[in-house]
């Protein structure tokens, strides 16, 4: 597909990070956007910036009712929908034993089934205009989980799994699947854990930044590309499905023992 003014898009997890830059980019393009999260200011100061074009839709993709609602509105409002970016998430790390099962719920509920809602909410009526693309953003840790990630791994491999799924069985429909793996990307979303993150993690640095990462996903889309991994080196994680042993070995290498502590 080729992203230009004649796109409807709608982005959720668009207040902040890789969704604001993907809006961003394809307002940039004159792309009409939905912008969907829970923060109607941050919105509503995002559609101010990007054009008339740009609706804000403040809304919790971990309550179906909401975002069924919001893509009716967007879809009203845009008068179509071609491009839906599934990107809304959250992180809580942390050894498993000392997380609240509510951390757990949480991320199952805004990772997997705002992705699973957004998605249903959508798919129909791309695939009764044989014309769409949805992009799921899914993360490094969905190819080879982390220790103190195990349950945000888990949402994120479940996002995987679901995107390559959809990715064959729409094949011929006029609809495509692209899966997102980003590395460290400089964000908002270990804010509110800065002080316990584990030491594997680095952290995004400069070059890793959400606008270069909106910039491959829009590439991805218009090529139909299976998949984006951002920064490329993130794709290394794939070969965890081979060899669990050899991506062990280069973890340590590259992030120490707390990569992989167990021989
Ligand atoms: N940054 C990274 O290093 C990295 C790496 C791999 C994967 N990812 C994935 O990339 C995606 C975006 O993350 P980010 O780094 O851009 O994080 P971020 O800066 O914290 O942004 C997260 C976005 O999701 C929205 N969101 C959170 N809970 C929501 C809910 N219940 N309903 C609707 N929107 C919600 C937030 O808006 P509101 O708070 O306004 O609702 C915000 O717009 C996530 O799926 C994340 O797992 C990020």
């Amino acid at each position: 597909m080729r992203i230009d003014a004649t796109t409807r898009a709608l982005v959720t997890g668009a207040s902040r990070g890789i969704g604001r830059s993907i809006a961003q980019a394809l307002a940039a393009r004159g792309a009409a956007v939905g912008l969907l999260a829970r923060s109607r200011d941050e919105l509503e100061a995002l559609a101010a910036e990007l054009g008339p074009r740009a609706i804000a839709l403040p809304a919790d993709v971990g309550d179906r009712a909401q975002v069924e609602a919001a893509v009716e509105r967007f879809i009203a409002e845009a008068g179509g929908l071609e491009l839906v970016v599934a990107n809304a998430g959250i992180a809580h790390y942390g050894p498993l034993l000392a997380q609240d099962v509510e951390q757990l719920e949480a991320m199952t509920r805004v990772n997997w089934l705002g992705t699973v809602y957004t998605v249903k909410a959508t798919l129909g009526h791309l695939v009764d205009r044989a014309d769409g693309h949805i992009v799921v953003v899914s993360s490094g840790a969905g190819l080879r989980a982390f220790p103190w990630a195990a349950g945000y791994g888990a949402t994120k491999a479940a996002q995987r799994g679901f995107a390559e799924a959809l990715r064959h069985e729409l094949s011929g429909s006029g609809v495509s699947v692209t899966t997102v793996y980003p590395g460290e990307i400089a964000t908002a979303l270990h804010d509110h854990e800065k002080a316990t993150m584990p030491d594997w993690y680095k952290g995004g640095d400069a070059a890793a930044d959400a606008g270069r990462l909106a910039a491959a996903v829009l590439r991805a889309v218009e090529r139909d590309e299976r998949s984006v991994a951002y920064p490329p080196f993130v794709r290394l994680l794939g070969l965890n499905g081979i060899s669990p042993r050899l991506t062990d070995a280069i973890l340590r290498r590259l992030r120490g023992g707390t990569a992989a502590p167990r021989r």
